[in-house]
């Protein structure tokens, strides 16, 4: 049994209640702006559109009570174990604290300066980041909203694909460029393949250590691959990879902001926390978006979530919202090793807008699965072309009208061709405005999703904190790679699949 609920989400209260609210038609009376949008700090969260009225809310919010929500919440900032297959609590808050040391601002702020000298004396010119999943995500994505022009050139370098290794060392100098292998493990293959490629691009291999700086909690394995012990910068293991942007992961974050956008980026988050941590149940926004997210997918058959991105510099939020929500909540174990009899997470996916209103928005309208949606505007741009920013804001907010609305066929002139323009609508969503893009906004959106994650999982009472679903593909991989290497025969008898692709590439590459 989850630590939090007598038993599971399906036979609480609560849940049949939810059940039969889901058959009634909603009551839209009253100002259902005012009373289903909330400000957060630089946030605005405009909950109006979806599917609810008092009632619906009233049986959610007894739905977060039974399921023992407020200790869940306490436990998390308690440090207790909350982490419970890998023995562990949570302590990525911590990496908020106002006046903790952070070593690593340092280094940023010396790579930043040109104090920073490589093997030949020179500045450092270059920062290519070298990690995969929660170790490049997050960095990718800050680096990209906040410091779109740096004065340093900072690359990013996650996929194994040998192209994207030339792509991240392209017209680069090596005597001008510092490495950051960002990997808490220090094992993922991704990351150690492509550390390995460029540590090699750098030649002299005594030569590297004033350009190699490892971020990892496996300080023995970075020391073997040639990393000198004053480059190491260790992260806690309590802190899972895809909510560790706030630690020493965050040093190319850090070294396009400086130190003091650095800690306004924690204190948007940190502000969250305090919200998180503090605010009654009726009021705290990450609670509110995760029952909502229950509502949409288990009473009204949601089976994916769209992340739309109406800000050019946030265009890798869907991904890093992708891994956030689906690598923490995609399970099918309860947290007791039952098997969950709920759905849990919904597929996320999404883009950077307007352009798939010329693509996939017309599924959105018109086809006929049920999905949720967010999305995500500042109010105001970072440039100078009003006239491009109203048409962004203005399409942003017909969107979410239509999907809302839809057009009934009563609506639409007596011919042909009405059917076929007619649009369902009734599709909810969630509108978060950001005054503007800053350091602190984005801090305070981004723990806003991390804590509606945590609030989720403990509502389906499945571990938001580890992703053992991504090893069997890792295990299989590796006799394979053998193969193709021509290392190995394969041991192991294969499926009719995947020997018949593996016998083409070797007919064809022989
Ligand atoms: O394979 C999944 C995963 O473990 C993610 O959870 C993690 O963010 C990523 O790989 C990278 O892991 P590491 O930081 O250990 O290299």
């Amino acid at each position: 049994m989850s630590a939090w609920s007598a038993k599971p989400p399906e036979e609480l209260p609560a849940w049949r209640r939810l059940g039969k609210l889901a058959e009634r038609p909603l009551d839209w009376g009253g100002d259902h702006f005012a009373n289903f949008s909330a400000r957060l700090g630089p946030l605005l969260v405009d909950y109006s559109k979806q599917r609810i009225d008092a009632k619906v809310i009233a049986a959610l919010l007894d739905f977060a009570n039974q399921s023992g929500l407020t200790q869940a919440i306490r436990d998390l900032f308690g440090g207790a174990v909350v982490n419970r297959t890998e023995n562990r609590p949570a302590r990525h808050m911590n990496l908020r604290i106002a006046g903790a040391a952070r070593p690593f601002l340092e280094i940023a702020e010396a790579v930043r300066d040109g104090r920073w000298l490589g093997r030949t004396g020179k500045p450092i010119r270059a920062v290519v980041h070298i990690g995969i999943g929660g170790s490049h995500l997050g960095p990718e994505l800050a680096c990209q909203a906040l410091a779109p022009a740096p004065a340093l050139d900072i690359r990013f370098l996650a996929n194994v694909d040998g192209g994207a290794v030339d792509a991240a060392l392209r017209g680069l100098d090596p005597s001008e460029t510092l490495a950051i292998i960002a990997s808490k493990s220090f094992s993922t293959l991704e990351t150690r393949v492509n550390a390995q490629s460029v540590r090699d691009w750098f030649g002299n291999p005594n030569a590297v250590a004033r350009h190699l700086i490892a971020v990892t909690a496996n300080e023995a394995a970075a020391r073997e691959f040639g990393v000198p012990a004053e480059n190491i910068l260790l992260i806690d293991d309590a802190v899972g990879g895809r909510y560790s942007l706030w630690s020493a992961v965050g040093l190319p974050i850090a070294i396009a902001l400086g130190r003091e956008g650095f800690e306004s980026f924690l204190e948007g988050a940190r502000l969250v926390d305090s919200h998180f941590e503090t605010a009654p149940l009726d009021r705290n926004i990450p609670v509110l978006l995760a029952l909502l997210q229950i509502w949409n997918t288990n009473f009204h058959g949601a089976a994916s979530h769209a992340v739309l991105a109406y800000d050019h510099r946030l265009r890798l939020l869907p991904d890093y919202l992708q891994q956030l929500e689906m690598e923490s909540n995609g399970k099918s174990a309860r947290d007791d090793g039952e098997p969950a009899r709920t759905h849990t997470a919904p597929i996320v996916w999404g883009g950077e807008e307007t352009g798939g209103q010329h693509a996939f928005h017309q599924l959105l309208h018109q086809g006929s699965r049920a999905f949720s949606a967010d999305f995500i505007a500042c109010i105001r741009p970072d440039h100078d072309r009003p006239e491009h920013h109203a048409w962004l804001l203005a399409n942003c907010l017909a969107q979410s009208q239509a999907l809302m609305q839809g057009r009934a066929l009563a609506e639409l002139p007596d011919e042909p061709l009405s059917p076929h323009r007619q649009v369902r609508g009734g599709h909810p969503s969630t509108t978060i405005l950001l005054d503007a893009l800053t350091p602190q906004s984005l801090g305070a959106l981004l723990a806003l999703y991390e804590h509606k994650t945590f609030c989720a999982a403990a509502l389906w009472q499945i571990n938001p904190f580890d992703q053992w679903g991504v090893e069997l593909g890792k295990e299989l991989a590796a006799p394979l790679h053998a193969a193709l290497a021509g290392d190995d025969p394969l041991a192991a008898p294969l499926d009719f699949s995947t020997r018949g692709l593996l016998q083409e590439i070797e007919r064809r590459t022989s």
